[in-house]
């Protein structure tokens, strides 16, 4: 896939010029084996879901809303939500044919149509940390969940990205300009404050560290980097730029390449 798509316009998916680039983007970090252990980590969190009515925000292409379906059972429901309906499209599209409970619908987390504590649960992965208005969807998403509810939720914290390079300087340039790019760079670190201001109960937090495979880091890092950039936000210059890939790309190409960023999952219930 291109690796030119920018990864702080997950707010803007349907207006940015290549929007099937976030999709993509979306199934080859969803297939690394950390993503599992993520989605396994959130599942805990919520604890039994049978039978229970989960609403699933940031839906993206859908495919941890069908999971959560097979979790909640054919007496349970799973509402799934994003804000791109090229994403809802997506999702729909691979949902066709499927009997598990899982509606999907465009909204908006920052004002979310349902009524206060109309599900059992509520989940977020990846989403907090694009939202524009971080602070009004965390109170959203606790709204709709009834007292006694989990929600439960996964965002990176984008400076603790880490890759293995010889220039320690343009480096720390390049990875602080990659993690500016978010709305919400610092999200992981501060949810656990989050809830614990909102009153929520039984907070728990625990890290996931991703090991990046070289592609996915590309995929990740290089579209930000060049619009960083080309509007002056990056001190690298061009050639700068294009020669802090090269160490990179050859120790990829000699099985030497290491990448990490950290992310944190937070369950917390309604009191
Ligand atoms: C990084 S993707 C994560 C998708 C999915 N949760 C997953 O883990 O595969 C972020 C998703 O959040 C959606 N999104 C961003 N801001 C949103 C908002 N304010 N309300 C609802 N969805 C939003 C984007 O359209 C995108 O599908």
């Amino acid at each position: 896939m291109s690796a030119t798509g920018n990864i702080g316009n997950f707010t803007t998916v349907d207006t940015a010029p290549d929007s099937r680039w976030f999709i993509d983007f979306m199934d080859i970090a969803n297939g690394l084996p950390e993503y599992r252990a993520m989605k396994d980590e959130l599942a805990s969190v919520m604890g039994d879901l049978s039978g229970k009515t989960v609403l699933e925000v940031g839906c993206g292409t859908g495919d941890d809303a069908r999971e959560v379906a097979g979790l909640v059972g054919a007496q349970g429901k799973v509402v799934a939500t994003d804000l791109s309906t090229a994403m809802l499209d997506e999702a729909r599209r691979r949902s066709a044919g499927s009997t598990l409970p899982v509606e999907f619908r465009v909204a908006d987390l920052s004002g979310l149509d349902f009524l206060a504590n109309s599900f059992d649960a509520a989940r977020a992965k990846l989403v907090l940390m694009h939202c524009e208005d971080i602070e009004t969807a965390i109170d959203e998403l606790i709204r709709v969940v009834r007292p006694g509810g989990r929600i439960a939720v996964f965002d990176y914290d984008f400076d603790t990205t880490i890759v293995d390079h010889p220039d320690t300087e343009a480096t720390r340039r390049a990875m602080r300009c990659f993690s500016d790019g978010h709305r919400n760079k610092w999200s992981g670190r501060q949810l656990f404050r989050r809830m614990r201001v909102r009153g929520l109960r039984d907070v728990t937090v625990t890290p996931l560290t991703v090991v990046m495979p070289f592609d996915f880091f590309r995929t990740l890092a290089a579209g930000r980097l060049r619009s960083a950039q080309e509007s002056g936000q990056l001190e690298l210059s061009p050639e700068q730029l294009e020669q802090w890939w090269r160490p990179l790309l050859r120790a990829a190409d000699e099985g030497m390449f290491f990448a990490s960023f950290t992310g944190f999952a937070v369950g917390a219930t309604k009191p």
